[in-house]
């Protein structure tokens, strides 16, 4: 098999179907390993893993830090506010100090757009072995949540293997704030590689029109697409429209943080209109998939019956195919690195 090809996972715009393949085929084995065998194996024995979350984060740090515990690497924990942060430390000089102190992963998450990319490039330019994986960098990338909503969806449709050839043709319905979510960005490139359709649904201050061209080949992130065909996205304003067909939900909170100030002028009418309740769910005539990748703002967003009540929504299976999904970035980059044993 040949050797994963990506020094830094920092965006799946670059990756190709079988990236996404052994990412997914070594998740099913790590899922395996912990919900039926030992939990733990030594495949990163001796490696540092280092988070560094310059931004508030519950699921994805705590899941990256699990996942490389259970592949038995040491972790070490950056926190922002007992850091040399505090003392005029540039977010630079500080990837530099914990590559400098041995790690062989930083997985960094930052409030700006792109400042993995720029840590990455700093470490290449000084030869450093230390790789890079993207926790969420702005509005930009959050790869390992975009692999595990694929990860997710796949299994909810597949009966026999876990296969993401599945998706081909399902439309895949992103309610909500997609100008501001890293989330939608990193599910966009990952379900259309696999001929899903997306149907984004918001008003157009939080669903842009030119959203639509994301994936498209005048994308310049995209002139190096290894994706051969991929799925459409379009744009619908109503849900109680988009809803009828969709075969599946992702939705997304309302990310005010990131939001110019009062671009949503009223939360309310918002609610009224793009809060999934089951009586639009009830819309649909199918059993579809709701997934969300927290944290969720109850009554905004999403109805509480919906979240407590209805049976496929699969927000807690999505936290827990994060470790799996991402013991597999973890571990393909070891690989890169020459750092492990095959399994
Ligand atoms: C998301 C994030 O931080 O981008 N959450 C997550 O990683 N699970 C989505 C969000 O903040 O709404």
């Amino acid at each position: 098999m040949k050797i994963w090809p990506h020094k830094h996972i920092l965006t799946l715009s670059d990756f190709s179907q079988d990236d996404y393949l052994r990412v997914i085929n070594l998740a099913n084995r790590f899922s395996l390993l912990i919900n039926t065998g030992e939990k733990k194996a030594d495949l990163l024995k001796g490696s540092l893993v280092t988070s560094i979350f310059f931004e508030a984060s519950t699921r994805t740090r705590n899941s990256f830090e699990l996942a490389a515990k259970r592949l038995s690497a040491e972790v070490l924990s950056f926190s922002p506010s007992s850091s040399s942060l505090t003392k005029g430390e540039t977010f630079l000089d500080t990837a530099l100090t914990y590559s400098a102190i041995g790690s062989d992963i930083l997985v960094v998450r930052h409030s700006s757009s792109d400042v993995p990319f720029e840590i990455s490039k700093r470490l290449d330019l000084k030869n450093a072995k230390t790789s890079v994986l993207n926790a969420g960098d702005g509005l930009h990338s959050h790869p390992s949540q975009g692999l595990l909503d694929l990860y997710t969806l796949t299994k909810f449709f597949s009966e026999v293997n876990t296969d993401p050839n599945i998706l081909k043709g399902k439309e895949i319905l992103i309610l909500g704030d997609v100008i501001h979510s890293r989330v939608a960005r990193s599910d966009m490139w990952a379900l259309t590689a696999f001929g899903a359709n997306i149907i984004l649904c918001g008003p157009e201050e939080l669903v842009t029109n030119e959203l639509e061209n994301f994936v498209k080949k005048t994308n310049s992130a995209q002139k190096k697409d290894p994706i051969q065909n991929r799925g459409s996205i379009s744009i619908s304003r109503s849900l109680e429209d988009s809803i009828k067909n969709a075969d599946g939900i992702i939705v997304l909170r309302l990310q005010k943080e990131r939001m110019a100030q009062n671009l949503l002028n009223c939360i309310k009418s918002y609610s009224n209109q793009f809060c999934l309740t089951p009586e639009k769910l009830n819309l649909n005539q199918k059993n579809i998939p709701i997934l969300h990748p927290g944290p969720i703002n109850r009554g905004v967003e999403i109805s509480s019956l919906v979240v407590d009540s209805y049976q496929n929504c699969l927000i807690e299976s999505q936290v827990s195919n994060g470790v799996p999904i991402r013991m597999a970035l973890l571990y393909l980059l070891s690989e890169y690195q020459g750092n492990l044993k095959a399994i």
